[in-house]
Formats: C-alpha cells, structure tokens, sequence
C-alpha cells in the first residue's frame, strides 16, 4: 500500500543512518510515520503519520492522524504543511496571502534541500537540511512534535553559534538577535508602548533567518495568525501556538538577502511608496488646532528646514473623535481645505489619521452607512453588533478581513474625506485591533455619570483637552465577562501576553484587544483573525485609495502582519524620548524591512517624553533639557536615514520639532541636507525591493555574513548596497567605534577613504561632534546623487552626479574574503563581476517617475537605468557605462547627469596624463579635475540624458 516516490526512498537509507530506532519515539515525537504517497507526478507527496503517545493532555488531545504534505516549490523554497486528517482548521486566508505554490517542471536535482527521516515506521520529525553542506535547516528530532486543537508545539535545533534574527514584533534591548535564554516571546498583535521590552507588539511576524557560524543563512515562516509563544535557548527554537496549522515555508538563501527576497516571494514584494513620502514629516498629537499647524509649518520654513508633510493626529476629528470628519471650531473643513491646497502647491502634503473602531455616534455617516452594510465584527452570538471602545467611545470595528460590505463603505467614506480635503497618504493607527475595554457585548456605563460627561463635552478651540483624552483612554463601558470555562477567551496554553509593566504576563487575549469570541462576516472567530486586523485593513485602504485618488497610496499603519507590506509603510509605534529608545530604532526598522516593508522608521525624538514606560500623562522621568535637546539632535541625525522620516510626538511629550533648537535646527539641516540629495538612490533602493523582493534598511553583517563581529556592530546599518550610516547613539559621545567589513568605504562629507584589508572587518575610531554624523559610501557602489531643494518636487527633476565608489579588491578577491558585494542578488552587477574578475566593478541603479504616482509602475511611465564601472586592478583606468531598461514618461526627458565623481582612482594616477572620454568625445580639461592625494577624480560639465546610454572612459 506505500508507494513512495524514488526520492524517499533514497532518503530512508540516509534517514535510518542517523535517526533513532522506533523504539526511541516515544520518548520525544508524539507521532509515527504511517506511509507516504507521491502526489500527480511533481515532486510533492504526502505522509500520513499517527499518534503514538499523547504528551500535555491538559492542553486536550492529540489529533490522532497528521498528514504532512512535503511540497518543493522552488529550488530555494520548500513548503510543510502538516494538517489533522479529516479536520478542517482555520489558516490564514488566501485573499491575505496569496500562496503561490510550486513551480512547473522543477527537479529534484535542482533542488539545494533534502527532506530526510520520513521513513516508515519511524518517530515523525521534520527534517530538512542543506545539500551543499548538510546543514540542518530545520530538524525536529529529539523535540516532542504536538498538534491539538488549541495547542501546537514544535521544536527545532538550533547551533549555539549559530544567530537568530527577525521574529517579531517586540523591542529586544540587546538589539538585532533573538535572545537565547529561553525568553518566551509572544505574537499577539497589541496597542502598548515599544519601549516596553520583550512586549508582544503592534504586529506578529512568525518568521526568522539563522545564519550560521560561517555566515551560510536560511529563513523558516509559520504562516499561522494565532496567538503563540516563539522561544529559543542554546540549542533550540520552539513555536507553541494555539490554533492553525503547521504551515512552514524554508528558504535556502544562502545570504541573508537571498533569504529576504526568498520570503518575499511567498508573502509579497513591498509596496513602492510615492517619491513625495521620502521627504521630512511633521507630527504631533495635540496640534490642537488649524492655526497651531500653519505656524509648525511656517516655523519650519523659517528655520530653513526641509518639512514635506505635516500629519494630523486624532486632534482633527470631529465630536469624539469621529474618523474622516473635521471638527468644525478647530479644524473647519474650508479652512483646512484652503490650507492644504496651499500646501500642495508648494510641493507639501498632509497626512491625516484613521483610527480602526469607528464611533457609535448618531448623525456620523461612517457609523451609520456601516451599521446598514453590515460591516462590523460581531459579538459570538451572531447576532448583537460588536461594541468596544477606543477613542470615539463606544467604537464599533469594520469586518475588513470579509464583510462584502466593508469595500464600498470604505470607499465612499475615503472618497468623501478626500473630496473635503485632499489628504496625500492616510496613517492607520490602533489597528491591532486597540479596544480601551476588554468583554463581550460592552454598552456604555450610564450608571457612571462621570465617565459619562464628555459624551457632551465640546473640545475648547485651544484644545487643551488632555482631561479628555484621558478619560477616553479608560474603559467607561459596562461589557459581559466570559466564563473561565471558555476556551476561546482562555484557551488552556495561555500566551505570555503582555499588559504593562509590573503586571503579570498571561494576560487574558481580551486584554485591551477585540474579544477573541467575536466573529467576522465568514464566520471566523476573532481568536483565528486578531492578528489579521492591521493587515486587512491595511489592504482595504490601499485599494479605496487607488480607487479614489488614482495614485500610488501612501499608508502607514501600526499593526501588520506578513504581505502586509503589499500595501502599507510601518512606523515603530509608540517609543519613548531616550537614548536606549533610539538604540531600539534601528533593530526595529530593519526587521520591518525583513518582514517586506522597507518603508519605516521610528518616532524622532520619541513619542513618549519619559526615560522609562510610565504614564505618558505624567511624563515622569524626563530626560534633563539640556540632555533631551542632545538627545534630538543625534536623533535627527540618524532619523533622517530611516526610509520614513517623522518627527512625532505624543500629547503631553515636550515640543521636539526640529526648528526648536538651533543647535537640532543646524544637525537637522546637515543630515537631512545628505539624505535630500540621496532621495533618489532610497528611491531606486526601494524600487529594487519593490520588483525583486528584499530590504533596504539592513544590518551592516549582510555585506560579510560570515563577520561574526559584523553581528554585533548593531548601532549601525545599511541604506540600500551603497551606504552606511554609523549615528552616535549615546550621551556625550563625540568619537565612536563604528564597524566596517572588508574592502573600502568613503565619507560621503568629503570623500576621504577607510580601506579595511583582508578577510575580517575592523572597528575604526572616528570623530563626531553634536551635530556631525557618520555615513559611508560603500566600494563597489554607484550612488545616484542630486541637488538639495526643500521639498522633493525639487530634487527629483534636479541633475545627478554618478557617485562611482570604486572596490578595494577585484571581484575575485572579494568572493575570496567571503563578502557580499553591492548589489549581488542583481544579475547585470553579478554578470559584470563574472566577466572581470580580475578587476575592479562597481555597480548602480537608477529609477524614477513622474509625479504623477502612477499606481502601477510601467517601463511607459518610468526611468529605469543600471551602471557598471569596471576598472583596472590598479584604478588607473576605467570606464563607467549605463544600460537604460525604461526610459518612459517626464522623468525620463527631464533627468540629467551632470557629473561624475570617481573615488578611489590610483593615487599614483599621474594628473598631466589625465584623459576622460565621454560616449566618445573628450571631456574639456576645465571639466576634469583630480587629486591624486585623496584619489577623487570628478567630471562635471555634463549634459546626458539619464534615460540614454553613458559611457565615460578615465585612463591615465
Ligand atoms: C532548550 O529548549 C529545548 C526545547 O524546549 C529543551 O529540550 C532543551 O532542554 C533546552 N536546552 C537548554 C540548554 O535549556
Ligand atoms: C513659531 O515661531 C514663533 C516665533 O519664534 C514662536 O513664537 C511660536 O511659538 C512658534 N510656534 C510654533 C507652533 O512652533
Ligand atoms: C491642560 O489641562 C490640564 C488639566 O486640566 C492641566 O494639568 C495641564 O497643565 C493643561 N495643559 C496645558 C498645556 O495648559
């Protein structure tokens, strides 16, 4: 009756050689292979496995029968799905995360991994391993393997010296790497503070990458939304989960880029955000009025600052914080109409906020176009509406994940708000979902007068309404607790749930969150789909947006889940003014960038104005004035280096815009000066992950995985393949350490050049007063780089200078010293390196558009060039060419390269000698100018197309 594909049969040799006998299985595995059957000629197949001996049995029973479906997709892609026989179990949904199963015609040979011990009669475990090295990728034996209805438990080894990195979301003070002390962290998407350590945060991303010792990397997804507790100790990892499926896709990297973009591929590449988002934005909760924003406003552009666009906190709304409409005293609509249409014309923006409840208020559209569309998650019983609380009140939640409704309801009340003020992007907050009470079937507390008043209570045009916000922070509805015995509101595992600090963890799944028995339009119950809110939200938006606007959306949304980055940037969420909160920053925007959403940063200056998570009401702890305002101003600097830059506080939180201190002012100034004139490099970078998948925040080690110092130089990253940005991070610090792998790395300030020889990097001492930051081109890149302006309407049509940062070593040198070169996942960069491995290569990419956003980018409506320079291994000679893939619509006609820069041009290059060619011509020797001292040879005087071919010849 077995009939097993010739694959697992030769696997079972190997299998037998090193797993136990069966007579070991009952001591770990609670299963036993049955048989396996191949699946219509593919490479798949099945096996069936039973249960053996049941473990935990107060967590209920074992399902008695498993099938494991072993299916390789691509050479790098392996997918386990492993689901009770006869049971059907909720899974995340495919309008959510489209599967995109198995590619036609692969062969095994083909294939970098084996699927090993699935032999008859032997203790079940995964185990999938690496087949250029035997590596184990994913190995089960030896750990107990548990599936029951509200408990699943599985365990793989890990190396201790191998790292473990980009589970989330929680804020980890050791910075990037998973702790290995057996800390239980847990993902249950939750509206607290992200300066609460080890918190289970605003989003859940059941996802890690291991790179190993010798820096080989594979990543392993559980693509499951419940609730669950991800551990690892010493030698293993385990997921206790309680519900789904076991649903795991393995990707084979080997770098830890190729395991991104590997990821990518299954959950969806990143959302392109429109160029304008790049620029400087403004926010405040408690920009209590119209006339208090315009003088933000007009203050930046007195202080000579850059400010792009200027938010909308929940202080916009209308009568308890109604979503989408004005209040008509301090923000009426023809005043804010007239306001950001004056904005517009100057090239700036606004971006106003939505919250996820929608207020039960007579007289609001919102809630009553819902209430007849039937949008709203409902209470268990099916029949009442699902009532909690956020910051309208009594709020009721739209069924985003599959209400039939909920899209032309969301449309009409977007299309209404946009024809009233035509709002740039929208900022989706308090979507984990946020919900101020915890229970079921919650009514307004009448019986507490009270808590009751501001039902009434207008907001004073001054809006000091702090007394109210507070109020509506705290529950003042009366809701039905569930009994003990129910298991959706307390499944017998109990997450380590997090309520604060001080508090137990184990909170309740209720806890501050929609209850975990209400149910969606399709029947699904909230404790399947909590984790699913922010990310069907978030996709909801982006398709109203399209429709209304008919330009790229521009979101940011505080809770996500995997493919969520399809539609939405991310901001950190809620941290705190301090130095160990922009420590954080940086683990927390390069993991957004693992988990496909590149489009992230941080609070500048923090959100909360404490040094520790208390009540933001109370502030207490402040950072000294004098240490706050240092603080910001190192702040300013590496914010401007995050791809989404704001500057953002909360209600109570000292005023942090930059212009508030000349000496914030003048960092400010410098960093976001660089960043202004890199607008178009982050922009080619974010187009890179747009098309092909991958990160463009990064840990510096991606360059030399095998650089196990590179792990820990994490006050440090990579924007794009092409630079480094080392900010200060600490008080009173004016030299830092900063890192650098191997091969040659240029100060973009002036060019001056660090050349680490050899195979290891090394920690180099440099000076930076208040106000200085270090960035870095990278050796092997071409930057794009352009003209300040002070809004980005301005840099996007100004002429490029081709940045040209040469390599240190040949390509073949660099594959010697174990590095990852710029641009290596692209194939014209890895062609060219193949091609001249004795010399020197370095690579680039262009992209632009026209500010028309279109929502989908064409080669009709879009820039696209790639540029290689290929040098002597001396750096005497060389030449740097472009390749242009699209030259479509205005940005095409109106960009120019103006100059090119060489650096790293052989210092014994002889100056009189000096010949540079362009396409043919030679260049004017007032055109050319060079410094055999620092290397820098620098063309300028140039009038090319960018969207026409280049080549530049430099001999001397
Ligand atoms: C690590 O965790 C695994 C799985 O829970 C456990 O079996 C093992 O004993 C732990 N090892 C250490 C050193 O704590
Ligand atoms: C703007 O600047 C003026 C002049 O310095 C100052 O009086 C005012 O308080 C500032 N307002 C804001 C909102 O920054
Ligand atoms: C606003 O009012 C609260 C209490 O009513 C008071 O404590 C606070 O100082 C006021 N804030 C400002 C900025 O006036």
């Amino acid at each position: 009756m077995s009939k097993k594909p010739s694959i697992i049969l030769l696997l079972a040799l190997c299998a037998t050689a090193v797993a136990g006998t069966p007579a070991d299985a009952v001591q770990w595995s609670s299963y036993t292979v049955d048989h396996s059957q191949s699946i219509a000629g593919g490479l798949a197949y099945t096996t069936q496995v039973s249960l053996s001996s049941d473990a935990l049995q107060e967590y209920g029973p074992s399902f008695q029968q498993l099938s494991v479906q072993v299916t390789p997709e691509t050479a790098q892609r392996l997918h386990v799905r492993v689901t009770p026989v006869g049971q059907q179990r909720w899974e995340v949904p495919e309008s959510l995360v489209p599967r995109p199963g198995a590619e036609a015609s692969l062969s095994s040979e083909q294939l970098s991994y084996d699927v090993l011990d699935l032999a008859e009669g032997h203790p079940f475990a995964l185990h999938v391993i690496r087949k250029a090295d035997g590596a184990n990728i994913f190995d089960t034996r030896g750990h107990r393997f548990l599936f029951k209805d509200q408990y699943i438990e599985l365990t793989t080894a890990l190396p201790a010296d191998a790292d473990v990195y980009g589970l989330g979301e929680f804020t980890n003070p050791k910075g990037l790497m998973l702790p290995r002390d057996g800390t239980k962290l847990a993902l249950w998407a939750r509206d607290i503070s992200c300066a609460n350590e080890y918190a289970n945060l605003y989003g859940s991303h059941p996802f890690y990458i291991q790179t190993n010792a010798d820096g080989s990397s594979h990543g392993v997804l559980l693509l499951n939304s419940n609730g669950m507790d991800v551990s690892a100790n010493a030698t293993a990892l385990t997921f206790k989960v309680i519900g789904g499926l076991v649903d795991l896709y393995f990707f084979t990297g080997p770098t830890p880029e190729e395991v991104v973009r590997q990821y990518h591929a299954v959950i969806g590449r990143p959302a392109l955000p429109p160029y304008w988002s790049l620029g400087l934005h403004q926010s405040k909760w408690g920009y209590s009025n119209l006339e208090y924003m315009q003088e933000v406003v007009a203050n930046y552009s007195a202080a000579g600052l850059p400010l792009e666009t200027i938010w909308s906190d929940i202080d916009y709304m209308h009568n308890r914080f109604r979503n989408a409409e004005f209040d008509p005293h301090r923000y009426p609509v023809h005043a804010m109409s007239s306001f950001v249409e004056g904005l517009n014309s100057k090239g700036q923006h606004w971006v106003p906020i939505l919250d996820a409840g929608v207020a039960v208020s007579n007289g609001y559209s919102a809630y009553e176009e819902g209430g007849k569309d039937n949008i709203w998650i409902r209470d268990h019983s099916g029949e009442e509406t699902f009532v909690g609380q956020v910051w309208p009140g009594p709020a009721v939640f739209p069924d985003y994940m599959s209400a039939p409704g909920v899209a032309p309801w969301l449309q009409k009340k977007i299309q209404r708000f946009h024809a009233q003020v035509p709002w740039s992007g929208l900022w989706l907050d308090m979507n984990e979902a946020s919900n101020f009470c915890s229970g079921m079937n919650c009514k307004p507390d009448v019986a507490v007068a009270s808590n009751m008043h501001w039902l009434d209570m207008q907001v004073p045009k001054d809006g000091n309404i702090s007394v109210l916000y507070k109020m509506l922070s705290t529950c003042v509805m009366k809701c039905e607790q569930p009994e003990p015995s129910n298991s959706l509101a307390f499944p017998p595992y109990a997450i380590q749930n997090y309520k604060g600090p001080g508090q137990p963890r184990e909170a309740p799944l209720s806890s501050n969150a929609i209850s975990p028995t209400a149910m969606h339009a399709d029947g699904s119950l909230e404790y399947d789909a909590h984790n699913l809110y922010g990310a069907a939200m978030a996709k909801s938006h982006y398709e109203a947006a399209v429709e209304v606007t008919r330009k790229r959306p521009f979101l940011v949304s505080r809770s996500t889940f995997p493919g969520a980055g399809r539609y939405t940037a991310h901001w950190t969420g809620d941290n705190a003014g301090n130095w160990e909160n922009l420590f954080y920053s940086i683990a927390g925007v390069i993991n957004s960038n693992i988990w496909g959403m590149p489009m992230v940063g941080a609070d500048i200056c923090g959100f909360i104005d404490a040094t520790q998570d208390g009540d933001p009401w109370l502030n207490d702890n402040r950072l000294p004035d004098a240490e706050y305002e240092e603080l910001c101003n190192r702040w300013a600097q590496a914010g401007a280096f995050y791809t989404f830059s704001r500057n953002h506080m909360g209600y109570p939180a000292r005023h942090h815009e930059f212009y508030r201190w000349p000496s914030v002012a003048a960092a400010a100034g410098k960093a976001y000066g660089l960043r202004y004139q890199l607008l178009t490099y982050i922009y080619s970078s974010l187009f890179l992950a747009h098309s092909s998948g991958g990160t463009v925040l990064r840990p510096l080690f991606f360059t030399s995985p095998g650089d196990t110092a590179a792990r820990h130089a994490q006050q440090q990253w990579m924007v794009g393949d092409g630079v480094l940005v080392s900010p200060v991070v600490t008080p009173g610090t004016v030299s830092i350490s900063p890192y650098f792998t191997p091969g040659a790395w240029y100060s973009t300030w002036d060019y001056s050049r660090i050349h680490i020889e050899g195979d290891v990097g090394q920690a180099v001492q440099l000076d930076v007063p208040l106000g200085d930051i270090a960035v870095h081109y990278r050796g092997g890149t071409i930057v794009p780089l352009q003209q300040y302006a002070v809004v980005t309407r301005d840099v996007r049509v100004s002429p490029v200078t081709l940045v040209v940062a040469l390599p240190s070593g040949t390509a073949a040198e660099d594959a010697a010293a174990g590095v990852v070169p710029p641009y290596a996942a692209e194939e014209f960069c890895r062609s060219s390196r193949q091609e001249n491995a004795d010399r020197l290569v370095a690579c680039g990419v262009l992209f632009m558009d026209g500010e028309e956003d279109a929502p989908v980018v064409t080669s009709d409506n879009s820039l696209q060039a790639q540029f290689v320079t290929v040098a002597a291994s001396d750096a005497r000679s060389g030449s740097v060419t472009s390749r242009v893939i699209a030259a479509g619509g205005d940005a095409a006609a109106k960009l120019q390269i103006a100059a090119v820069h060489v650096l790293g041009v052989s210092s014994s290059s002889d100056a009189a000698h000096l010949a540079v060619r362009v396409n043919g011509v030679e260049v004017s020797a007032n055109d050319v100018e060079f410094d055999g001292a620092t290397g820098v040879l620098k063309v300028s005087g140039l009038q090319l197309a960018a969207g026409q071919s280049l080549e530049l010849h430099w001999s001397t």
